[in-house]
């Protein structure tokens, strides 16, 4: 046999041997609590459906035919929605953190990230020519210490709320030690936006920082129920990622209703603002229920809260009983968190009920 296809199998072997192989499932009929649909606007009409265009396709490049008057407007509407002085559209979050990592840092310079950073951003820095560390998640002391042994220009990788953890990132304290070291700080707020902040704007707005971050990521996947993302900071930092962010420049524009379905998404947020108090009410409901029992979790204020069930096996099998009960909750396996931090990542919606939430925690045992 050809060495190519035994090598293909002896890894999807050892993914098997370990429990963690992973598997595309279509799980239907189950009450979603793990999707990243935080406000239910994944199936809202009146975002997803587009009245009659011209275009649809966006034909090329956006430096070549991809670009038009719609994609710039709502460029133009993001900016101000997100009180920043400019936006440019990804394709999708994972592209964006691709681009603005890749393209940014230079050689000679020091990327610090948080030790939980999202595997986009550990792609982006992989492909950029700095040196790269990771600090101890959430740790200000750890950082400092990173800065102090670091070359070059410093470049600050966090998430406002983290995507496997839920929990925040103390965004204050890190604005302050980027002044200090005259470090530019990138945040990734995936998770927050649509979730925190008058409008859903994110919490680097919710805290007043927005002038104080050199740039955010900004992704429209999750609350937001629809795809693309975009990358907000001053007109420099859109000039510069159009002539060097290879994301950016190397693959076709987004098609038309994506990008309208991206504004749609805020206007019809900004009409229906109580969603986000019906989400965190109900994310109130769930902290208040998980207090005080035999699990391990992480605290979090997020629509993302984990139980910890260590190893693969265990908790793959009470993910499969939690299933078999009728709600969709996935497992989070090594080596997507570390070894003994294996989880069940139960996401809350809008759309969920408090009699939901009490017949999930019945079937784990909460
Ligand atoms: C923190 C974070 N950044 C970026 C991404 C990627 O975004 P997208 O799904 O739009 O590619 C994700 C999604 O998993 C995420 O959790």
């Amino acid at each position: 046999m050809n060495s190519h296809i035994n090598h293909i199998k002896e890894k999807l072997e050892q993914r098997k041997s370990e429990n963690a192989l992973r598997e595309l499932k279509v799980n239907e009929n189950l009450v979603d609590f793990c999707s990243n649909d935080y406000l239910g606007f994944a199936s809202e009409k009146e975002i997803h459906f587009q009245e009659k265009l011209n275009l649809y396709g966006a034909t090329g490049s956006r430096l070549i035919s991809g670009n038009n008057k719609v994609t710039e407007g709502v460029e133009d509407f993001l900016a101000t929605y997100y009180k920043a002085e400019s936006a440019l559209i990804f394709n999708s979050g994972y592209n964006a953190n691709i681009g603005v990592f890749s393209s940014l840092p230079q050689r000679g310079d020091t990327i610090i990230y948080d030790e939980l950073i999202h595997a986009s951003i550990r792609d982006g820095i992989r492909l950029s020519n700095a040196n790269s560390f990771s600090f101890k998640h959430n740790d200000i002391n750890s950082l400092k210490e990173k800065i102090k042994n670091s070359k070059g220009q410093v470049w600050i990788a966090v998430e406002s709320i983290y995507s496997m953890d839920g929990d925040e990132a103390p965004l204050e304290e890190l604005v302050e030690i980027a002044k200090k070291y005259d470090a530019a700080l990138i945040v990734d707020e995936a998770h927050a936006c649509g979730v925190f902040g008058e409008k859903g704007e994110g919490l680097v707005v919710e805290h007043g920082l927005e002038n104080d971050v050199f740039a955010r990521i900004v992704t429209f996947g999750k609350a937001f129920g629809a795809h693309g993302a975009v990358v907000l900071g001053n007109k420099l930092l859109r000039d510069y990622l159009i002539n060097y962010s290879r994301a950016f420049i190397y693959t076709t524009a987004l098609p038309l209703p994506s990008v309208l379905a991206m504004k749609k998404a805020h206007n019809f947020l900004e009409n229906n603002l109580e969603r986000i108090d019906v989400l965190k009410n109900l994310i109130s409901y769930f902290k208040e229920k998980i207090i005080n029992n035999q699990y391990q979790i992480i605290n979090s204020n997020s629509a993302i809260q984990c139980i910890i069930v260590p190893g693969n096996n265990e908790i793959r099998q009470l993910a499969e009983k939690i299933q078999n009960n009728g709600f969709d909750v996935r497992p989070i396996l090594s080596p997507t968190v570390p070894k003994g931090q294996e989880r069940l990542r139960i996401c809350i919606h809008a759309f969920n009920t408090e009699e939901q939430i009490d017949g999930l925690l019945k079937v784990i045992g909460i």
